[in-house]
């Protein structure tokens, strides 16, 4: 495979899936922030947006999780966001967010042969190091939600030797990991082909064999861990996630704090 992979088109990742699950897949040379394009599309086009994805080959202002920047540099990696109307409470939302973690890291098994985790609330993880992200941004009424957009970024065939120190430290690719290049659009339709099978499953079956499934997933459970929320920094046993995806911290007073977003470090 060339040193930059051009095969990322839609027509490339639509050859590769069946069914007519995935309405509408687009395709850009470079955009703003995928998710943003998505949420735009998602109002403008009512009638296109449930099973609709947007992809590009890189990112200008590509967003992270807690304001952070997604460093999204052109050929390389995967900058993708999925749009859908679900038929799911508001308070599930965030069961969106571990289905695709569930689904990238399938998704990248099957089709990389690499051994992906996901580390709380939704990095994957290989080698201890993040690969991808997840960012859900949801538009809901009092009850329901309205649309989802989730935006998953992976790193693929970047070498993350070249990044800014402070990323290098924490980064890795599917490059790095495996010392070969791969399919942009292979790994793209088989996260598509996971995501779909799980979304099915959430519909017709409820959140619990999602849930089992993330908790065999997780590389977070059973493990002393820091996590840095937006009041405190606390230090504990991460003992499970409850039922909306928050984690279950077990600290050392023998106290049971639930947290619903900070930033997770393994400590041992
Ligand atoms: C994280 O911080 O872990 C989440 C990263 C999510 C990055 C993806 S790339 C595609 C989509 N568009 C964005 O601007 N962000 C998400």
């Amino acid at each position: 495979m060339p040193r930059h992979d051009p095969g990322l088109s839609a027509e490339a990742v639509r050859s590769l899936l069946r069914g007519d699950f995935w309405q509408k897949i687009l395709f850009y040379e470079s955009v703003d922030s995928t998710n943003k394009v998505a949420a735009s599309l998602g109002v403008n086009q009512q009638e296109a947006c449930s099973g609709m994805v947007v992809i590009a080959d890189a990112q200008e202002r590509g967003r992270g999780r807690l304001g952070r920047r997604w460093i999204s540099p052109p050929g390389v990696n995967i900058y993708m966001s999925i749009v859908l109307r679900p038929e799911i409470q508001r308070r599930d939302a965030s069961l969106l967010t571990l289905l695709a973690a569930a689904a990238a890291a399938c998704g990248l098994r099957r089709s990389a042969g690499v051994g992906v985790s996901i580390k709380w609330p939704n990095d994957l993880v290989a080698s201890g190091k993040k690969m991808g992200g997840i960012l859900t941004e949801a538009r809901s009424d009092r009850e329901r939600i309205g649309r989802a957009v989730i935006g998953i970024g992976i790193n693929v065939n970047m070498e993350c030797g070249g990044l800014p120190e402070e990323v290098r430290v924490t980064a890795t690719s599917l490059m790095d990991e495996t010392g070969r290049r791969h399919s942009r659009a292979a790994i793209v339709a088989a996260i598509l082909e996971e995501f779909e099978y799980r979304y099915k499953l959430l519909l017709s079956s409820g959140r619990v064999p999602l849930l089992s499934e993330w908790r065999r997933l997780s590389s977070t459970l059973g493990k002393m861990v820091s996590v840095v929320t937006a009041v405190e920094t606390v230090q504990g046993l991460a003992e499970d996630v409850n039922d909306e995806g928050m984690l279950v911290l077990r600290l050392s007073s023998g106290e049971k704090l639930v947290i619903g977003a900070g930033d997770l470090t393994m400590l041992r």
